[in-house]
């Protein structure tokens, strides 16, 4: 009985992260960290990163580089230069695979 209740909300679980548009806790974290006043990404890269502006638009960036390019990358306009907290660049990186 107990074992029922396990696999039903292991299945639960399954159905709910196969839904295109959800996200992981990184990547959700990532998108706020983008559009931050701290980071500004989004005044050069658009609101989300998928527009685009000033600098490129996001979509289908991680397929052109691997991860590590992309945090060296990431990195290019952070304030002051070079010091952002490479855990909240990681969430953007992350995010930016979603695009
Ligand atoms: C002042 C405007 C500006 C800001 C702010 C800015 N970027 Fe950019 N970004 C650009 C421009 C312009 C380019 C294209 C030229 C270059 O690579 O420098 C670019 C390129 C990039 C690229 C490479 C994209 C590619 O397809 O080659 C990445 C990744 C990137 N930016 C991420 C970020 C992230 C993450 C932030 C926030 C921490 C950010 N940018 C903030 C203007 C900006």
């Amino acid at each position: 009985m107990k074992l029922g209740v396990v696999f039903m909300s292991m299945i639960i679980f399954a159905g709910g992260v196969s839904f295109a548009d959800e996200k992981s806790p990184s990547e959700k974290y990532g998108k706020v960290v983008f559009a931050s006043e701290k980071f500004k990404c989004s005044q050069c890269h658009g609101p989300t990163g998928a527009e685009g502006g000033q600098g490129p638009s996001f979509k289908g960036v991680s397929k052109k580089y691997t991860h590590a390019q992309l945090m060296e990358r990431a990195a290019h306009k952070c304030p002051p230069a070079g010091a952002c907290d490479p855990r909240q660049l990681a969430a953007i990186v992350d995010y930016l695979g979603t695009l």
